[in-house]
Parts: C-alpha cells; sequence; structure tokens
C-alpha cells in the first residue's frame, strides 16, 4: 500500500476538549470560516493535511480539515460548509461561543518529497479548505518548491472561497487558476471543469509532487490528467471521505478496502487509491 506514512504527531484526546470561537467569517452562502483557541494549555501540533472531530455540543460530531492556523500559532483554523444539523450548528456558532475539538487524527499531506519539485494543487469547491496549509507552507518557505500552481474549480462564482487571499497568493508569485461551471453575469473567467486547467498548467510532470481535494469524480479525472501528462501515481495524492465515528482507527466506520481512512488517510497516493476507488462494492 503506498499511502504516505502517517505523521510521527500523536493522538491528543479521544474526549473533545472545549475550545472558544475567537472569530468567524463568512466565506460564502453556506460556508464559514472559523478560528478556535483553547482557553487554557497548548494548542495541538497539527500537520497540513489532517483533520479534527468537532462537536456541536448537544447536536453531534463531524471530522472537518485543519484549513489553517496549526504548530506555529495559537488558534486552529477550519472553513465548514453549513451541509447538515451538525455543521450549521458549528457555522453558526457566534464568536464567545464553545464548540469540541478532538484530534489531530489521520495522515498530512507530506509534504517533505516535494522539496524541489513543482507542486500543483487541484481543489474542488471546499476541497480548497483542507489544501490552504499547503499553499501556506509553499509560500513561508517560497525557495523549497520549484513552480506552484493552484487550480481551482467551483460549480458558480458564488462558491468561491477566499478571493482575496486567491489573489494575494497570485501576487506572491503562485499560479492560480480559477474556473467556474457555471458563470453568472459578472463573471469573465475561466468556463469549464477543473481538470481542462491542467493543460495550461507550466510544470515539469517528472518532477511534480500534486495534491488534490474535492468530490470523488473530480479526483479520478484529475488524477487521470496528470498520469496522461506524466505525473507518477505515487506522487498525485488525493484526500479521500467515507462516514466517519470515531476517527481514531477503532471503529471501522470510515472503512475502504485494506485502509482505515481515519488512520491511513484521509490523505492517501493514488497509486493505492485507484484500485480501491475503481471496485464498487467494496
Ligand atoms: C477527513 C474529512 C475531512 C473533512 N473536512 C471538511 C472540511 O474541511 N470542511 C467541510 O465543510 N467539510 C469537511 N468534511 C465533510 C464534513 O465532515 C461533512 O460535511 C459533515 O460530516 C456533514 O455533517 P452534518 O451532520 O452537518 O450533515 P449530515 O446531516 O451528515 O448531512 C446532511 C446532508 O448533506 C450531505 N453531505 C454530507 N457531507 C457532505 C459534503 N461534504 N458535501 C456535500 N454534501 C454533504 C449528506 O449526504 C446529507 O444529505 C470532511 C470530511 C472528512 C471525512
Ligand atoms: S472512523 Fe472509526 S475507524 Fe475510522
Amino acid at each position: 500500500m503506498t499511502a504516505p506514512a502517517a505523521t510521527s504527531v500523536a493522538t491528543t484526546a479521544a474526549l473533545p476538549l472545549p475550545y472558544r470561537v475567537v472569530s468567524r467569517r463568512v466565506d460564502t452562502y453556506d460556508t464559514v470560516t472559523v478560528e478556535l483557541a483553547r482557553d487554557s494549555g497548548p494548542l495541538p501540533p497539527f500537520a497540513a493535511g489532517q483533520f479534527a472531530m468537532l462537536t456541536a455540543y448537544g447536536i453531534g460530531e463531524v471530522p472537518i480539515s485543519l484549513s489553517g492556523g496549526g504548530a506555529s500559532g495559537d488558534r486552529l483554523v477550519h472553513t465548514i460548509r453549513a451541509v447538515g444539523a451538525v455543521t450549521r450548528a458549528l457555522t453558526g456558532t457566534a464568536p464567545g461561543g464553545t464548540v469540541g475539538v478532538r484530534g489531530p487524527y489521520g495522515t498530512g499531506w507530506n509534504l517533505r518529497d516535494a522539496t524541489g519539485a513543482d507542486v500543483v494543487i487541484v481543489a474542488g469547491g471546499i476541497g480548497l479548505a483542507p489544501l490552504r496549509p499547503v499553499v501556506l507552507a509553499a509560500l513561508a518557505d517560497r525557495a523549497r518548491y520549484g513552480r506552484v500552481s493552484v487550480l481551482v474549480g467551483v460549480r458558480t462564482p458564488a462558491d468561491l472561497l477566499y478571493g482575496a487571499e486567491l489573489r494575494s497568493w497570485a501576487d506572491a508569485g503562485i499560479d492560480v487558476e480559477v474556473t467556474v461551471d457555471r458563470p453568472d453575469g459578472d463573471w469573465s473567467g475561466h468556463v469549464g471543469v477543473v481538470t481542462s486547467l491542467l493543460a495550461r498548467a507550466a510544470f515539469d510532470p517528472a518532477r511534480t509532487v500534486a495534491f488534490i481535494c474535492g468530490p470523488e469524480v473530480m479526483m479520478r479525472f484529475t488524477a487521470q490528467g496528470l498520469l496522461t501528462r506524466g505525473v507518477p501515481a505515487d506522487r498525485i495524492r488525493v484526500s479521500l471521505e467515507r462516514t466517519m465515528r470515531c476517527g481514531a482507527g477503532w471503529c471501522g466506520h470510515c472503512q475502504l478496502g485494506p485502509l482505515l481512512l481515519c488512520r491511513d488517510g484521509p490523505v492517501v497516493d493514488w497509486a493505492g487509491a485507484e484500485p480501491l476507488l475503481s471496485v464498487r462494492e467494496l
């Protein structure tokens, strides 16, 4: 199995710890970014690509990736799309309110072997949130990587996350391309699926590491596009979503073939993921 090695970060808590919402930013009509802080005690170190189990007290608990913060900061940043009861409660919690946090869990994006390589980051919709720490890491240590491309696909312009930030990434020397499925009257940019951006992205396939997050069908076509251009399957990483309960490898809810995705994922190399995703009845 070619899943990237889990980070060496220890799992810190089996029970949720209370965190305070210190800021809440409305990103789109259904998506909110929150910053969370502990009132006492250190923050657990998170790696890009890992997730936390977030509790809306009295309602439930869901896995949500880290979209910022982490080891060097004093806050956890999560970008959450409201799709059901728990995510609606989390996104609706006002600053000063409390949510539960346990984790970190799962594998990270494993940026180590991207040193000296071109980096291609492909996001679909909310998938840009778990990839944001990869971009921030590349910006913080720009000389460590070759060309860095961020390719973003969203359904409509209203679904685009981090608009101002995307412009600042471009100003800092990252190739940022955005495409929408359905333009509105004000949209003058690219129209089409995110894979259509691959052809115009500049990278050397043999020395590229690619990170993909979005709906599974989007990740499948993106990985195929990258393979066609010559990026090796073990240098293409995807983040897989399955229903999670414990988040820590105990309950089996997140099983995909031989993998428990909360423990062996969510980030998995395409070389390992592709055969599992093509078997529908697993
Ligand atoms: C490892 C991992 C990381 C994740 N990271 C993030 C993240 O950073 N930000 C984020 O917003 N979400 C993320 N998710 C998805 C998030 O966990 C789910 O959206 C959440 O569990 C939904 O719970 P709910 O109780 O609010 O909705 P539910 O009541 O479970 O679902 C309500 C409805 O929404 C549908 N639904 C559920 N999840 C999704 C989804 N992701 N997209 C579209 N429809 C959905 C359901 O099928 C159902 O119809 C992640 C999931 C995993 C496994
Ligand atoms: S969610 Fe329980 S084993 Fe993965």
